[in-house]
């Protein structure tokens, strides 16, 4: 079986005006779809695999650029929710203050990555087995290569934010965080990686 693009988890006008129908369109319906395209030709007739597996036993670039860039739209898709955005509460909120101090201090944290990654890539919070950490990887590459389990992206591609925010990363980055995070989404990950 193929892989396939995954439905988004709200409507395309949901996440605006933070995000708008065009970049979803564009950016769900093109770029990702770009992706998935290109890796069901590049496995063509070993398509069973499990994602995962085709990125970490990748030895084309193609093959992992193309499965990577998969894997991280269709997780990031999930980091965002028309009810999202402000601060964590529970066991997460707990988890960030032991790990950065206080919320304040990952969301500044989170930002200057995301902000000052050179060019194409992803910030994230990951979980490396021990603790919490803020990084970010250029172009297609991800915390599973890494060791680390991924809890929350933001794609700092152009792609994500240049309709909507132009050249103005900072001010996209700023309405992801205090906008759109899925809380609930990043719960999940951290108690399925603890
Ligand atoms: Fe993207």
């Amino acid at each position: 079986m193929a892989f396939s693009l995954p439905s988004l988890p709200y409507s395309l006008d949901a996440l605006a005006p933070h995000l708008s129908r065009e970049t979803l369109e564009l950016h769900h319906g093109k770029h990702h779809q770009k992706y998935v395209d290109t890796l069901n030709g590049l496995v063509e007739g070993k398509s069973n695999a499990d994602l995962d597996d085709v990125i970490l036993g990748a030895d084309d670039d193609k093959v992992f650029d193309n499965a990577a860039q998969h894997w991280n739209h269709s997780f990031y898709w999930q980091c965002m929710s028309p009810e999202g955005g402000g601060q964590p509460s529970g066991e997460l909120a707990e988890e960030l203050d032991r790990a950065f101090g206080s919320y304040d201090v990952f969301r500044k944290e989170l930002a200057e990555e995301a902000e000052t990654h050179f060019a194409s890539g992803w910030a994230w919070l990951v979980h490396d087995g021990s603790e919490l950490l803020v990084t970010s990887t250029h172009d297609a590459d991800l915390p599973l290569k890494h060791g680390q389990r991924a809890l929350l992206t933001i794609d700092v591609w152009e792609h994500a934010y240049y309709v909507d925010y132009q050249n103005k990363r900072p001010d996209y980055i700023a309405a992801f965080l205090d906008s759109l995070i899925s809380w609930e989404f990043v719960a999940q990950n951290l108690a399925a990686a603890t």
